[in-house]
């Protein structure tokens, strides 16, 4: 069978399962061998690159010099962590007020010799992946030197198929070694990837391929998650035969099962085994984008997030190694799915620029059962883990047996991110998996800054970490609170949008192909400031706290969901008039998705949930089924001003059960819908 699983012993120690049709790329370890060639515990003062220099000692000092020397901060440790072709000439040149971002100026490196060739060379033995596969005790272990002859044969791959600098291609994978070594093989070939989330639907993947114009595809046959296959060449065949720009889909083989080929089809595993494993690194300059991310906003069109080379890298590794505290040699970790920037940032970028060894977590937190994190944690000794607030809720309902049952004495860090970690959820993190033992890293950022901008590390010695709070800015961030007038507010205890003052070289650079939506996005709502979208409360210690969206974005199970793109795919079905959607307290989701919905005509009721469920596919047929709406609410009419605009406000009121906190709707066009809308949700939900 194609997909049999190719496995070697050595001597008596564990088997080690390698990727079959990868096979004869690779030579055989174990764990214990690669274990042993790590040397724990070296110095753990942040930056030691600035330890000959007397002015800089505390960590005050150190967060003071990255805000008011940048370029001595910054330039230090570019030159010491990346390895250049080329040094740059000027650490920065950015004007905030017109969001113009680029760092190191005149410099060339390439990302996949900074990740993967540099540690190839060094310690080439050393584990740089272990696929932490849908089975538990099915993981693979992938070593630099693999890694490395998987990147420079699929980079040949790519080049001997026509593709090449700047080109975009749209990775559409499962978290897998393959998934790593394609976006590094880009990087090497200096083209841009786009990793789109193998959930999304076939329209949604369309339609990123049509915005990035990505001549070239890569998937896999299958992909496997929580015992079920998902049928993702199904899927990118779907989406091909919207793109016209298509003209290469490279498919590997994740299951081996049949899947029908088309013209425009290449076999990946055949095309890889015949290259060349020696492909010379493309020389790119410190600004080339090194790749796009999809983001929601507030239209139905998503944002192609534009990351730089340089920037981006440096910034990815510096996090990763100071907020968790990684020393060599130890395990990291971030259950994220590649799809998404916690993935990109910190199970693939940030922990290899530091030569780290990073789990690819291809399961789900259930499955087999509720302890499958932890019993992940104790077989592969995992030393940080990194993962959402919402996984801590759904499993801290199931019980403390399924974590107490495994050893966890593994762990030091325990991360998270993507929503606020509410305190039931930080308590059992810290109490109950970390024993007390573990500091928790709450920590807050975006698609947009690259990497984590603020998280209670690294600090200064001693300092205690707040319960539920991303607490501290990172080096080099200088976060702003700004008033309804667009002004800045000083002092503690305040509240407001939170923005970002100062420029870090992990920031994005555009939105692809869209510069003027960039600047109005982030830019132009506060002049000289990066608006981050979200709201956030500065504490008597001067700690943050973030509190929320403050546009159209919903925040679901840790992904961010526009409302207006759940809006658009539900107008879509004949029978829809007009929809609302809006963001409700879920207690394990975070937010759920509450769709009010009028109809044309009435619905008989009899055809409600018909209509419903015609309305979930609908959304899952044009973005994904983790978009779907929880709750949906036919209504003759929606609260609107008279000026049209739709009063979200009195929505969210009405979805979080508060009909008695809807304020002024005397500005209403038809106040008396409000009444239906409370009647019919109380109705509807029985609340
Ligand atoms: C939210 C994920 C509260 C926030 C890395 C942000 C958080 C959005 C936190 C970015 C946190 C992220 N506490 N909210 N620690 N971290 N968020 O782009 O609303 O997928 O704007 O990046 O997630 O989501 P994105």
């Amino acid at each position: 069978m194609a997909g049999a699983k190719y496995v070697c012993r050595i001597g008596k120690t564990k088997p080690v399962f390698l990727i079959s049709s990868l096979k004869n790329q690779f030579t055989c370890h174990t764990r214990k061998d690669v274990f042993c060639t790590h040397l724990r515990g070296i110095t753990t003062t942040p930056f030691p690159e600035f330890q000959g220099d007397p002015q800089l000692k505390s960590h005050a000092d150190l967060y003071n010099a990255s805000l008011q020397n940048p370029d001595y901060f910054w330039g230090t440790l570019a030159k010491s962590r990346l390895q250049w072709f080329q040094k740059f000439n000027q650490v920065k040149d950015c004007d905030i007020n017109k969001g113009h971002i680029r760092w190191f100026m005149d410099g060339k490196l390439n990302a996949s010799v900074n990740c993967v060739d540099r540690y190839a060379k060094k310690t080439g033995d050393a584990i740089a992946l272990i696929w932490e596969k849908d089975e538990p005790g099915t993981e693979e272990y992938v070593t630099y030197r693999q890694l490395s002859q998987m990147v420079n044969k699929m980079a040949n791959m790519l080049k001997s198929s026509g593709v090449g600098r700047g080109d975009r291609v749209a990775i559409y994978l499962p978290t897998s070694p393959v998934a790593v070594a394609a976006m590094m093989a880009c990087a090497r070939i200096g083209a841009i990837h786009s990793v789109v989330f193998a959930g999304f639907s076939s329209d949604a993947l369309a339609g990123r391929i049509i915005d990035a114009d990505a001549e070239t595809v890569i998937t896999a046959d299958e992909g496997v998650r929580g015992g079920k296959l998902i049928p993702l060449k199904q899927t990118v065949d779907a989406a091909v035969a919207q793109c016209p720009c298509v003209k290469r889909v490279f498919v590997y083989q994740r299951t081996g099962n049949d899947v029908p080929m088309n013209k425009l089809d290449i076999s990946l595993d055949k095309e890889m085994a015949c290259q060349s494993d020696v492909c010379d690194p493309e020389e790119m300059g410190s600004e080339d984008l090194l790749f796009m991310l999809y983001t929601s906003g507030s239209t139905g069109k998503p944002k192609g997030i534009a990351h730089s080379t340089a920037g981006y890298l440096l910034y990815a590794g510096i996090t990763q190694k100071h907020v968790f505290d990684y020393q060599e040699g130890e395990r990291f970790g971030c259950v994220a799915d590649i799809g998404w920037i916690t993935g990109h940032t910190y199970v693939v970028y940030g922990p290899l620029s530091n030569g780290a060894t990073t789990v690819l977590f291809e399961s789900t937190p259930t499955y087999p059962d509720p302890g499958r994190y932890w019993e992940m944690v104790q077989r592969l000794k995992l030393n940080q883990i990194y993962l959402a607030p919402t996984s801590l809720r759904l499993l801290l309902k199931e019980g403390n047996e399924w974590v107490t049952k495994y050893d966890r004495s593994s762990l030091r860090k325990l991360g998270c991110v993507g929503e606020p970690l509410n305190s039931e959820a930080y308590d059992w993190y810290n109490d109950v998996i970390g024993d007390g033992k573990c500091e928790v890293v709450d920590t807050w950022w975006q698609t947009e800054t690259g990497g984590i901008a603020i998280a209670p590390r690294p600090s200064a010695k001693g300092a205690k970490i707040v319960a539920a709070k991303p607490m501290r800015p990172h080096f080099g961030i200088q976060p702003a609170l700004m008033d309804k007038d667009g002004k800045e507010l000083t002092g503690s205890n305040v509240q407001g949008a939170l923005c970002i003052k100062s420029v870090w070289p992990g920031m994005a650079r555009t939105i692809y192909g869209d510069h003027k939506r960039f600047l109005d996005t982030y830019y132009n709502p506060y002049p000289g400031y990066y608006f981050s979208g979200d709201g956030a409360h500065r504490c008597e210690e001067g700690y943050y706290q973030i509190t929320g969206r403050m546009d159209d974005v919903m925040n679901v199970s840790g992904h961010r969901i526009g409302t207006a793109e759940v809006e658009d795919a539900m107008d879509n079905h004949a029978q829809v008039a007009e929809t609302a959607v809006v963001g409700y307290p879920h207690d394990v989701k975070g937010e759920g998705i509450y769709a009010f919905v009028v109809p044309m005509g009435d619905v008989d009721p009899e055809e409600a949930d018909a209509l419903k469920a015609e309305l979930k596919l609908m959304v899952k047929t044009v973005i994904g089924s983790f978009a779907q709406p929880d709750k949906i609410l036919f209504t003759p009419g929606l609260p609107k001003t008279r000026s049209g605009k739709i009063m979200r406000r009195i929505l969210r009121k009405v979805a979080d059960n508060k009909p008695d906190e809807l304020g002024d709707i005397s500005t209403l066009v038809d106040p008396s819908v409000v009444e239906i809308l409370v009647q019919r949700h109380s109705e509807e939900f029985k609340v």
